[in-house]
């Protein structure tokens, strides 16, 4: 096939052959092994010769049976990965299909409204104040990077320093402050701003109104995290934000997922105060269960965050307070209609929905924690606030100095065995465990299996593995 206006008829063909294959994919992702069946081997040159949109389409779909982890299927705990509600899943073929770009109201009336409508009702759904400027990201690692480059300008301004125009020269270092729960994508968004990864002071938060006060009325960045990813574990936001508004200072707390506790009335304390922050990062691949990749980012303040990400250029038009430039809000101009998928799954199951769903994960990491408690051979290492449950296995007569090394085997098997899947960690020290429920077809059958799982392989592996 030479060229792809040749392959016009086939649109249909392709499209069936899809939704036919997708459709199997997903009636048996709830009973599949979680590893992918294979390493599928992706080579040869890039042909000169086209086979054909239906013949790639079918090869590309032998290629994700053979090597797709079962992510979408309710057995995945590793990372903190959502799966893709029915309704976003739809959505999200249809926008792919619509092909627009989220730019402005005039490269799509229909993106723009729609992300202003979503991000209003993601606001309500946090309880961010309506005022807040707000935009979609592809992530939380690019929506802690909005949150922070905006941190970025208003402390240059508080320097009489417009730094997005003139750059950081002849300032002095920002004073950075978060407690260890800082998160590894925040770390990375601190570099890609230049306010440096190695910046951030690690504190108790009872020392941070002594350093606000030392800096006698320079101000600071304060970065809190709102649901750790080892733990679950909230730094106390209401406390922070009444500090950072007294001294004067720009609060920014990473919400990825831990911002869903605002549904659920039994953790709902756990976000409160979050509106005195000054930005907010929040993601939508994790609990809200929305395709990869989607994020929110809201600012209080909607001039610095528009100053931010302004890009101007003859042929780009103007914006109005009303229809703002969702391109001049985030780092990307050219943007995929990410808002659609989040619009229809919300529109499909609502306040009430989210929130059913929310304290089932809840329900379920209490259950996990329960079992572990129960279990003579495990350990719990920590609370569990949430929906992440940190524990390792610990037999009787295995040393201090050898769980690190036996744990790690034992998630190296886990991974291999693909029943289910997770990850380990490292936790004061201590290797461990951090299953996390966020897939919205997660039941209690599913998650019985984590501590069967790591029992019977902990008991292989102490069998057949010498020096344990
Ligand atoms: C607290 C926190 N912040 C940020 C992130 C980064 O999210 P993403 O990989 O979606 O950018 C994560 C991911 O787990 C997280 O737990």
């Amino acid at each position: 096939m030479a060229d792809p206006i040749e392959d016009r008829e086939h649109v249909a063909e392709v499209l069936r052959l899809v939704e036919r294959e997708a459709e199997t994919y997903l009636a048996t992702v709830d009973g599949a092994l979680v590893r992918p069946p294979g390493t599928p081997v992706i080579d040869g040159e890039l042909p000169r010769q086209g086979v054909g949109s239906l013949r790639a389409v079918a090869e590309l779909i032998e290629l994700a049976n053979e090597g797709a982890t079962r992510s979408t299927g309710p057995r995945f705990f590793h990372f903190v990965m959502g799966g893709v509600t029915p309704a976003a899943l739809g959505a999200d073929w249809l926008t792919s299909s619509l092909n627009q770009v989220a730019y402005n109201w005039v490269s799509s009336p229909l993106a723009a409204r729609i992300e202003q409508l979503t991000l209003a009702w993601m606001k309500d759904l946090f309880g961010i104040p309506e005022g807040w400027s707000a935009v979609m990201t592809t992530a939380a690692t690019t929506a802690n990077l909005v949150g922070l480059a905006s941190a970025r300008r208003w402390w240059g301004l508080r320097h009489d320093v417009d730094i997005d125009t003139r750059g950081f020269s002849g300032l002095p270092d920002v004073p950075i402050y978060s407690s260890s729960y800082l998160h590894a994508s925040a770390v990375k968004a601190l570099g890609m701003c230049g306010l440096g990864r190695a910046t951030p002071r690690i504190i108790q938060w009872d020392a941070l109104e002594g350093e606000l006060q030392m800096l006698e009325g320079e101000p600071a960045i304060v970065i809190a995290t709102a649901g750790d990813v080892n733990t679950g574990y909230f730094d106390p936001i209401r406390d922070i934000a009444s500090l950072t508004r007294q001294y004067g200072s720009w609060l920014h707390v990473d919400g990825a997922f831990g911002l869903y506790a605002a549904l659920a009335p039994a953790t709902r304390h756990l976000v409160d105060g979050l509106a005195g922050a000054d930005s907010v990062a929040v993601d939508g691949h994790k609990w809200l269960n929305a395709p990869y990749d989607t994020g929110f980012a809201f600012v209080r303040d909607p001039e610095i965050h528009a100053a931010t990400f302004a890009a101007s250029a003859a042929y780009l038009g103007t914006e109005t307070l009303d229809r703002p430039v969702f391109g001049n809000l985030a780092p990307e101009m050219s943007r995929r209609a990410r808002a659609l998928p989040v619009w229809a799954t919300l529109r499909a199951y609502g306040r009430e929905g989210y929130r059913a769903m929310v304290e089932r994960h809840l329900a379920l990491a209490q259950r996990i924690a329960h079992q572990v408690d129960e279990a003579p051979d495990l350990e719990r290492l920590a609370d569990v606030p949430l929906n992440v449950v940190l524990f390792r296995f610990r037999p009787a007569g295995v040393e201090d100095s050898e769980l690190d090394d036996l744990n790690r085997r034992l998630g190296e098997m886990v991974l291999e065995d693909g029943r289910i899947y997770f990850g380990t960690t490292v936790h004061e020290g201590k290797v461990a465990f951090r299953p996390a429920i966020v897939n919205w077809r997660t039941t209690e059958k599913d998650v019985d299996m984590i501590v069967s799982v790591v029992r019977e392989l902990g008991s292989r592996l102490l069998a057949t593995a010498p020096g344990f």
